[in-house]
């Protein structure tokens, strides 16, 4: 293993009825005003609303209500809720919904409490700010980003045509409770893009070095197989509690820091697809669907071990006959068949992409990430863009 410190500063109550049992309580450790943000309106429908709002009122909150948060939440939302925050003086966030709602919440504490240009000194350049971010509750409504449980936040800035975000461990919700049941009503593309990013998360992290036997690759190819076998049963069944209770789960460990200990990582296609929602605003989970199969035939030679496992450990392909880079590439083709099979979006058409997307500019836009087995360039992004289109 490779030298590494870990900490995660979020508590997390998970299970059916945590919202009830917990929330009241929870909430009365911090002062009278709760910010309750929130998206387009999925709470009111599903009783996840009444819920919170019971617990709160029980606990004697002055509530502030945000709602209206988009998927790929942009800096403007994120200034309307801080000025809201500000204004009324508020003690406690509370986010209700996926990683948009989440995300944008952890935007809003920053910048509720920072004097300067937040979008300059934390998203455009890392590393200079120190301050402590409005506390901030969750709670999940779906499976995917694996946002509770740590301090990232994923913000589209409409003005700079930029989609980015960073890991700021103050940023930890201070809790997150999950019940399972909540994700019941999620849609089934909804669910399954979720359940996608859940595994490009894992694989992300899982497809770099170091190559060598290593607890943390372990971990991933169990939550591999976990993501797969269960996102399959949800298809089957959405009310399948244990289908629904694992993919919560695999969700937040995929993003709570645990399989990355130790690891370099990859995330190009991450930073590929972040670009694309900048442009295009399309489905985070759906973007990636369309990339990885196609950035996994671009690299895997270079990293022929990894993928070789994945096949083997991950697919349960045999190697008999196969030479390393056949079963290498077995394992690439059995993600796309997968992709497919729960009917995921294979083209950037399919993403809203047309004629007049200038997909150059997308390409030239993208970070580059170091720690990918192959180290891309612009034009190679651009070749994947082009491939996918
Ligand atoms: O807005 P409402 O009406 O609530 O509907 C939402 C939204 O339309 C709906 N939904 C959520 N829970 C539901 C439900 N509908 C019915 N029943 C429920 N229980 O689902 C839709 C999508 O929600 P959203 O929060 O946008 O999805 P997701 O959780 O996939 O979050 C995507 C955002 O997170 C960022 C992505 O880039 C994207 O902006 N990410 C955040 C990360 C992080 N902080 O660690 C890491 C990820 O890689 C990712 O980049
Ligand atoms: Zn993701």
């Amino acid at each position: 293993m490779n030298n590494f410190i870990f900490e995660n500063a979020t508590k997390v109550y998970f299970g059916k009825g945590c919202v009830k049992e917990y929330l009241a309580c929870l909430s009365s450790h911090y002062g009278q005003t709760v910010l309750l943000a929130y998206g387009g309106g999925s709470i009111k429908k599903n009783g996840v609303y009444d819920e919170v709002m019971c617990s709160l009122k029980k606990a004697g909150k002055n509530v502030i209500e945000f709602s209206g948060i988009m998927a790929n939440p942009t800096y403007a939302k994120v200034l309307e809720g801080a000025k809201l925050a500000r204004e009324n003086k508020v003690d406690l966030i509370l986010g209700v919904g996926g990683g948009s709602v989440m995300d944008c919440c952890k935007a809003i504490s920053m910048a509720a409490v920072y004097d300067g240009d937040i979008w300059a000194d934390f998203w455009a350049r890392q590393g200079i700010v120190d301050f402590e971010p409005l506390p901030l509750g969750v709670v999940v409504t779906v499976a995917g980003t694996g946002s509770e449980m740590n301090g990232g936040a994923v913000i589209t800035n409409e003005d700079v045509k930029v989609k980015t975000g960073r890991d700021y461990p103050r940023c930890n919700p201070k809790f997150a409770l999950m019940d399972p049941a909540y994700t019941y009503s999620v849609p089934k593309q909804q669910m399954v893009s979720g359940g996608f990013d859940i595994l490009s998360h894992i694989m992300e992290t899982y497809f770099s070095e170091p190559n060598e036997e290593n607890v943390s690759d372990d971990i991933s190819e169990a939550l591999m197989r976990g993501v797969i076998r269960d996102l399959r049963a949800a298809i089957e069944n959405p009310e399948d509690y244990i289908a629904r209770s694992n993919l919560m789960w695999e969700s937040t460990m995929g993003e709570n820091r645990i399989i990355k200990l130790g690891k370099r990582m990859d995330f190009e296609c991450h930073q590929m697809e972040h670009q694309l929602g900048a442009y295009l605003d399309c489905n985070h989970g759906a973007g990636l669907a369309v990339l990885h199969p196609v950035y996994y035939r671009h690299i895997y030679r270079e990293g022929l071990p990894k993928f070789r496992k994945f096949a083997v450990n991950v697919w349960g392909i045999s190697s008999e006959g196969k030479t390393e880079e056949e079963l290498a590439r077995a394992g690439v083709e059995a993600l796309a068949d997968f992709i497919r099979e729960i009917g995921l979006p294979v083209t950037l058409r399919e993403l809203g992409a047309d004629e007049s997307t200038d997909l150059k500019a997308i390409a030239d836009s993208c970070n580059l990430a170091p720690g990918s087995y192959k180290k891309m360039t612009h034009e190679e992004i651009l070749k994947i863009f082009q491939e996918c289109y």
